[in-house]
């Protein structure tokens, strides 16, 4: 998936809104990549144009060299912060109703096992008010996994969760994506959260969002919650931080 010179001006009633601004960045097959940034400076305006949700102003986004003009839901998978589960459905019924807006047939063995590995098994006549915020997040999960989709656009998933289910849900999450091999594009204003899941942090500047510098992190994995607390993990935060703030330009070589 290749994002080339994404620039996204929106046509807001008290003027021009520029969001996204010339960013280019190469996602590679079965990779798990996180987009940082502050709030507003264009996250999620970058992954709705990679979902085709949207269009951008200047710029495109190919996947496998074929410019994206709408939403391909077989071939890229949405999670959104909240879990957007029908209340009047129950949880199978949930995951089930893509399946039936593109009239195909459900693939009970794919969603069993999701449910499975998700914990989620016995739950399926549970009405989304029944279950917990991690477990309605779990099941969002399981909706777009059990669709196949090759690419999983995630935008801030679990930014509603406490702590200890977020940890919980990241692990899950990294389990699943080494099972499965899907490239995912995972949003988060969260740094330790971006460190932890990613091979890659791109991290953007204030908005207009633009690249402000990109970290390879080469954590061995399996990672655990215990690596969090190294002080190359809490290193790396720094520095990080530190590239949000000053948006990427280097500081130390300014005159005052
Ligand atoms: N439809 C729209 N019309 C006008 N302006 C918009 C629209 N959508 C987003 N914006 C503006 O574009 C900027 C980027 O918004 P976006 O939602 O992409 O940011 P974000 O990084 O996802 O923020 P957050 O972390 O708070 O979710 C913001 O200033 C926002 O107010
Ligand atoms: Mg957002």
């Amino acid at each position: 998936m290749s994002i080339r010179d994404a620039t996204k001006v929106y046509a807001a009633k008290t003027g021009p809104v520029r969001a996204l601004e010339g960013l280019s960045v190469d996602v590679r097959e079965g990779e798990l990549v996180c987009v940082l940034g502050p709030s507003g400076c264009g996250k999620t305006t970058l992954l709705w144009a990679l979902g085709g949700l949207h269009e951008l102003t200047r710029g495109q986004i190919l996947v496998d060299g074929v410019a994206v003009k709408g939403p391909r839901p077989e071939v890229m998978g949405f999670i959104f912060q909240d879990a957007n589960l029908l209340p009047w459905r129950n949880l199978r019924q949930n995951i089930e109703f893509p399946f039936e807006i593109k009239r195909r047939p459900v693939d009970a063995v794919r969603i069993e096992s999701l449910l499975a590995e998700t914990g989620l098994a016995g739950f399926e006549t549970a009405y989304p008010r029944e279950l917990s915020g991690g477990m309605q997040q779990r099941a969002s999960i399981v909706r777009a996994l059990a669709q196949d989709p090759a690419v999983l656009l995630m935008d801030e998933p679990f930014g509603q969760l406490d702590a200890f289910t977020r940890d919980e849900m990241n692990l899950l999450l990294l389990r699943l994506w080494s099972e499965t091999g899907k490239t995912i594009v995972f949003v988060t204003h969260n740094i330790s959260e971006a460190i932890f899941l990613s091979d890659r942090v791109v991290v953007m500047t204030p908005r207009p969002g633009r690249l402000a510098r990109i970290f390879e992190i080469d954590l061995p994995r399996p990672r655990t919650i215990e690596m969090t607390f190294e002080p190359g993990f809490i290193a790396l935060i720094q520095e990080i931080k530190r590239t949000v703030e000053t948006g990427g330009r280097r500081t130390d070589v300014e005159v005052s």
